[in-house]
């Protein structure tokens, strides 16, 4: 039987929400990755070190027994975020990142930031202390383009924003389009992008094979085959400015399948397995590890983790649906094979 070991695998963008469906959901991220970029846009957002402490601590509690994964905290950027909050964050030792999403564009971001030019004292205070920025990089003028979104707010904000902090240290989320693969491509060592399995496994007519699939619905959303090959590109191309994240997002099934459904796709289920997918179709299961495993601690200036995952190349069906505190979670692959699963030691 095939296997494949690596060190084991972080994953530098999550959703981990709170309370029941924090319980539901952390055991999957545990079992596969030992570290977490956990993202703050919970109800309320975590906008001071202090509701990032308390968070961090909820998750901690709520950590099987046995599993040392540790989250990793991020602060959620407003036009109100303060110059000593940053440097609060950067004491800490437990806020690795702040997270800019224009006011708007996705789940539980209407306390984001208005205008960047609100958030320019903190955010070079970040430059300056070397604290990096993660961006939803998304145009939230409705006038844009679903589709073009993510290029257009590249040359809208993120040139302009790199132009004036050139140190800043900026990682572009769940990247989506060839532009933004060549936007980070130019850019120097401390700009860097993280890429979902899902990005990479789908082009936009999964959300709308036989009919319309909400469950293949996430922001940024899934674009052409042009940009799902560019993302594969970047992902197995061995450069350390492209690592993983899954932005596994999970929303109730009632929440999902209604007139007005949520954005979000529940990957943790499957979070390293469903890259294996993607690289082996790429012929480069040998570049998982470095896009898995190492390249994000480097980024982050945080240690590889000391111990291995072994994955083995044998197919599973994942469950039709999981439980999710009072609700249903309908995970990506619902009733359908997985092709690689992981050796639970
Ligand atoms: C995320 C969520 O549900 O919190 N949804 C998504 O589609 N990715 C928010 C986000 O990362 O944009
Ligand atoms: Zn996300």
């Amino acid at each position: 039987m095939q296997t494949l070991t690596l060190t084991r695998p972080d994953d530098w963008h999550l959703h981990l929400r709170d309370g029941e469906a924090l319980a539901a959901v952390l055991p999957d991220t545990a079992r596969r990755f030992a570290r977490a970029m956990v993202m703050p846009n919970l109800k309320p957002p975590v906008r001071t070190v202090a509701e990032a402490a308390a968070y961090r601590q909820r998750i901690l509690a709520a950590r099987p027994a046995g599993l040392a994964f540790e989250p990793l905290m991020t602060l959620y950027l407003t036009d109100h975020t303060s110059v000593e909050e940053v440097a609060k964050a950067r004491r800490s030792g437990f806020v690795h990142a702040v997270k800019y999403y224009p006011a708007g564009a996705t789940t539980n971001s209407d306390l984001g930031v208005s205008r960047i030019e609100k958030a320019y004292p903190a955010i070079e205070a970040m430059a300056a202390q070397d604290l990096p920025l993660l961006v939803h990089g998304e145009a939230t003028d409705p006038a844009v383009d679903i589709f073009d979104r993510e290029a257009v707010f590249i040359d809208r904000v993120l040139t302009p924003l790199l132009d004036r902090y050139p140190k800043l240290k900026l990682v572009l989320e769940h990247v989506t389009t060839r532009q933004g693969i060549d936007f980070v491509r130019a850019a120097g060592a401390n700009v860097a992008a993280t890429i979902t399995a899902h990005h990479l496994l789908y082009n936009r007519n999964a959300m709308f094979k036989g009919g319309i699939r909400p469950h293949y619905y996430c922001l940024p959303v899934l674009k052409r085959e042009q940009h799902r090959q560019a993302l594969v590109d970047a992902a197995i191309s061995g450069s350390p400015k492209f690592f993983l994240g899954t932005d596994s997002a999970p929303h109730a099934r009632s929440a999902k399948e209604c007139g007005s459904g949520c954005a979000g796709i529940y990957t943790a289920h499957a979070g390293i397995e469903l890259y294996a997918e993607a690289f082996e179709a790429a012929a480069a299961l040998d570049k998982l590890e470095g896009f898995a495993s190492v390249f994000g601690a480097a980024f982050y200036g945080l240690a590889r983790n000391p111990d291995t995952l072994t994955l083995v190349r044998a197919a599973w069906d994942v469950p039709a649906d999981l439980d999710f505190g009072a609700g249903k979670l309908i995970p990506l692959r619902a009733g359908e094979a997985v092709n690689w699963k992981i050796l639970e030691s």
